[in-house]
């Protein structure tokens, strides 16, 4: 168990309201928010899942999983990240998940990011940049994004849920990260890249190792 995970799981059920419908991420951080909710005793409408990995960990716990297209907006949602700067902008697709978390995200009237010390940056781009591509056009896709000065490297055999691969880009010092966000989106081929800072996080909430936490808004 990561306390430092676990710490910032339980401080965000602060903010979900009984009876609502929210959006739910993936990775680790967003497994313990699942497993903070679940013991938790709130009682939610339902939840949308970012990835099938946490409609079954949703489930596993007593939460109805629903379909995005059958809720209309959400008011909140809750998930990790992979980096976060000031601005709260973040990087995020380190489990493979982030078209769906950015979809989640964009339909969520407030983005509370959950996450542990060591996800704070000055600036984005030292986790190598994951980008969600189609398939066919990986190969493409690589060659444009050398060109524009990263170092991509195929994810091996990982086929996400959306059966699309990722490609993780190297190299990358990310000091426009809504510009980069634009100008990686428009290669064709691209699916989305795992920058969020069109749609950057609400509210950040980091875990430290001694179960404190701070609570950072944008700025
Ligand atoms: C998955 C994600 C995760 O939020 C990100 O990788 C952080 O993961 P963890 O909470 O396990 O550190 O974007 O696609």
């Amino acid at each position: 168990m990561n306390t430092a995970k676990v710490a910032a799981a339980k401080a965000a059920l602060n903010h979900v309201i009984d009876g609502s419908i929210l959006g739910v991420g993936s990775g680790s951080t967003a497994d313990c928010f699942v497993d903070a909710l679940g013991a938790s005793g709130i009682k939610l409408q339902g939840a949308v899942a970012s990835s099938v990995a946490t409609e079954m960990r949703l489930k596993s716990v007593g939460i109805e999983v629903l379909d995005l297209n059958s809720t209309g907006p959400l008011d909140l949602y809750i998930d990790g990240a992979d980096e976060a700067n000031a601005q709260l902008e973040l990087i995020k697709g380190g489990g493979g998940s982030l078209t769906r978390e950015k979809i989640v995200a964009g339909a969520s009237n407030q983005f509370i990011c959950i996450a542990d010390n060591t996800k704070r940056v000055e600036t984005l781009g030292t986790f190598p940049l994951p980008i969600e591509v189609i398939p066919m056009a990986r190969s493409f896709v690589a060659r444009e994004l050398v060109k524009l000065g990263c170092d991509p490297e195929y994810r091996e055999g990982a086929i996400n849920d959306n059966n699309n691969v990722i490609l993780d880009c190297h190299g990358f010092e990310i000091n426009e990260p809504k510009a980069l966000e634009q100008t990686i989106n428009a290669i064709p081929g691209v699916v989305t890249v795992g920058i969020f800072a069109l749609r950057s996080a609400d509210l950040l909430i980091i875990g430290h190792d001694d179960g404190s936490v701070d609570v950072d808004n944008a700025g």
